[in-house]
């Protein structure tokens, strides 16, 4: 891997896995190369049985500075289509485990894209989020105009995009975009901690969960609950929701196998 950097198992913790987007300098630019790369990598995390949860970050300067620019300069939209650039971003929806993107720096359109795309964003007192794409004549194409309105709403959204001006980390916690704020130097602790304790919960209930939080954004309200029950129904299969239960009532820690 040239673009990323994979850490497994994360301090020691073979549930957790951290991935390092690396390429300082071009502010973690995400070509089509690092995407795919970044893809595999979630993949074979994916397929790794003991791997519960997985931290997404950048550097200190930068989570991502958005789409990598000089790659898509000249591009016709044919040339936009048939490199599939962004296969990747539709195979990142497929991974089930949860992925919690930790923010330093600039997460900029495409990076913001990316960090929104995560099921938590936690953010340092140093990170600058934005959708700049109308500065330089274009507009969010990984999902930006989409997730940043359901988290924060029509009107700041349509203040993002159209001005293409950022915002600060304290300004992304108000307003419900990011989960957590922390000093730079913690950020990481503070990640693992979260991927630590997620990784302690049962496996299956995990992605289930998962499922069913994300439903909340493709279904009416009534089809969502539908689902959601069924999910609650499918974990009375699971031995974790036997051990869970009689753990709780013979007052022990549970001891979750993940089936
Ligand atoms: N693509 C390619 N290169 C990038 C880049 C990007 N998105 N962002 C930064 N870089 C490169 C710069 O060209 C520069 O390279 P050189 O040293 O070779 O000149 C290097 O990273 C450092 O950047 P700056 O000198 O610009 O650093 P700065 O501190 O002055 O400014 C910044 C930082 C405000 C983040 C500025 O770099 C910037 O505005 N970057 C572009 C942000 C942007 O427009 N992102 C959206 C891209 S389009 C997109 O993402 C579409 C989509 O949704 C799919």
């Amino acid at each position: 891997m040239e673009n990323i950097i994979v850490e497994h198992p994360y301090n020691g913790d073979k549930h957790v896995a951290l991935i390092r987007l690396n390429r300082p300098k071009v502010l973690n630019a995400l070509s089509t190369e690092l995407m795919q790369e970044l893809v595999e990598a979630l993949f074979d995390l994916e397929d790794n049985d003991v791997v519960r949860s997985i931290i997404l970050t950048g550097n200190e300067q930068a989570f991502a500075a958005g789409a990598d620019i000089a790659q898509m300069v000249e591009a016709t939209p044919i040339d936009q289509i048939t490199d599939n650039r962004f296969r990747s971003w539709q195979q990142l929806a497929m991974i089930t485990k949860p992925i919690i993107a930790a923010v330093n720096g600039y997460a900029l359109g495409g990076g913001c894209e990316l960090a929104m795309s995560c099921d938590i964003m936690i953010a340092s007192d140093s990170a600058k989020f934005g959708q700049p794409e109308i500065k330089i004549g274009t507009t969010p194409g990984a999902g930006g105009t989409q997730r940043l309105t359901r988290a924060i709403g029509k009107s700041k959204a349509m203040m993002m995009v159209l001005t293409g001006e950022m915002i600060d980390a304290k300004t992304a916690y108000d307003w419900g975009l990011v989960a957590k704020v922390t000093p730079v130097k913690t950020l990481l602790q503070e990640a693992y901690e979260l991927a630590k304790t997620i990784a302690n919960r049962a496996p299956v209930a995990v992605r289930l969960c998962k499922e069913s939080v994300n439903k909340a954004y493709e279904m009416s309200q009534s089809d969502a609950i539908d689902f959601e029950r069924r999910n609650f129904y499918l974990t009375f299969a699971s031995r974790d929701q036997k051990e869970g239960m009689r753990a709780f009532l013979e007052k022990r820690e549970p001891e979750y196998k993940g089936d």
